[in-house]
């Protein structure tokens, strides 16, 4: 039932609040992740785990490279991500004592479902976590460990709160393992558990500037190419970005990270290609400003999606949209990941396209 709203993509960008509230649900107490989330023997298996190694596909993907700069940042654990599509097909070498993670909204996408099969097959002893938003799945039957976002049933084939209830789960496996590593102390937990808390208000509030993006969306309507920068964590979150606009509205649309530009995907900007950038308030916001200025001398129409501590100062052509107030690295990608669902959203809905069932794609993909 859409109720008021027009199409499912934005029935589930809205119920994003809702969802990370029931993903966290009876997975937190006010300060600390629950490790009983994970099931009776994730103690022992994350206390052993000495790699990891993640594969997933399209949108789940981009969550579990946002998930490998967490990991190594926090739990201080060696991790590697690939998309099933390549995993599966190759001879991948895993060492001893990795875990595998299989992300993924349906849990019947061929390609991971093969990839860990295949791995399964090859190395006997390997342990096994999926994180998957279907109880009653082929990922959740041949996992080992399971972790359920969730979101609630996903209609639209763009994911959209998938997505954050995937970022959500994967916070929680981040600090779940780094303190079975004894990597994460108490005060840091309790400062992520914070955010984690904070998370729904912060994306209501986000929410609320959907008129904002609906202006930027405009100016959309005639072009065939967009650029998305980030560095770190938003270079994932760009190319979910880039994912988002090009499946429903059919802009060819890329994401680098902003530091690549030099080497090669500048000769790309020119007056008529938009160029989205993710300017959180970190320690590579000056990096990021002085590539900012670099596209700035091609004359490209740029949209800077910036945390308010950022002050990143508009320039000619420039729009800069202030997301938020001083995030931290696990709440700041979830956030910046609101305005572009949002963006491509409305420029699918200005162009017209059938946005719900962008063409050519399904929503489970159960072939190869
Ligand atoms: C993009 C999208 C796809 C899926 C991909 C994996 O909006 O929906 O890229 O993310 O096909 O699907 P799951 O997560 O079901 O394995």
């Amino acid at each position: 039932d859409l109720g008021d709203y027009k199409y499912y993509m934005q029935k589930e960008i809205f119920e994003q609040p809702q969802a990370i509230r029931d993903t966290l649900e009876s997975r937190i107490t006010k300060n600390t992740v629950l490790l009983s989330a994970f099931g009776y023997r994730a103690k022992t298996i994350f206390k052993n785990t000495k790699h990891i190694q993640i594969i997933a596909c399209g949108t789940s993907y981009n969550a579990g490279l946002v998930a490998k700069y967490w990991l190594e940042d926090i739990a201080k654990i060696p991790t590697n991500i690939e998309v099933a599509s390549e995993y599966r097909y190759r001879n991948p070498i895993v060492l001893d004592n990795t875990l595998l993670i299989t992300i993924s909204q349906s849990g019947e996408t061929a390609d991971t479902l093969e990839a860990l099969r295949s791995i399964k097959k090859r190395y006997k002893n390997i342990h096994t976590l999926t994180i998957c938003n279907c109880a009653e799945s082929s990922l959740t039957r041949e996992s080992e460990l399971i972790l359920l976002t969730h979101a609630g049933p996903e209609i639209s084939v763009a994911s959209t709160k998938a997505f954050t209830t995937q970022l959500v789960s994967l916070a929680l496996f981040s600090v779940a393992i780094g303190k079975c590593h004894k990597q994460v102390d108490k005060q840091q937990e309790a400062s992520i558990v914070d955010g984690l808390n904070r998370l729904s208000g912060l994306i209501k509030k986000t929410l609320e500037q959907e008129n904002k993006i609906i202006k930027l969306a405009q100016s959309f309507k005639d072009k065939f190419n967009a650029i998305f920068l980030g560095r770190g964590t938003m270079h994932a979150i760009a190319m979910e970005g880039a994912l988002k606009l090009k499946e429903i509205s059919y802009i060819h649309s890329e994401a680098f990270p902003a530091g690549e530009l030099k080497h090669g995907p500048i000769a790309l900007i020119d007056k008529d290609t938009p160029v989205i950038a993710i300017a959180p308030n970190d320690q590579l916001l000056d990096k990021l400003k002085s590539n900012l200025q670099e596209v700035k001398s091609r004359g490209s129409q740029m949209i800077v999606f910036e945390d308010e501590m950022s002050n990143v100062l508009p320039m000619k052509n420039m729009t800069v949209m202030s997301i938020t107030h001083n995030l931290g690295r696990i709440t700041a990608p979830i956030i910046f990941t609101i305005p572009l669902q949002l963006l491509s959203y409305h420029v699918a809905l200005i162009k017209g396209a059938d946005v719900d069932k962008p063409r050519n794609l399904a929503k489970s993909v159960t072939v190869e």
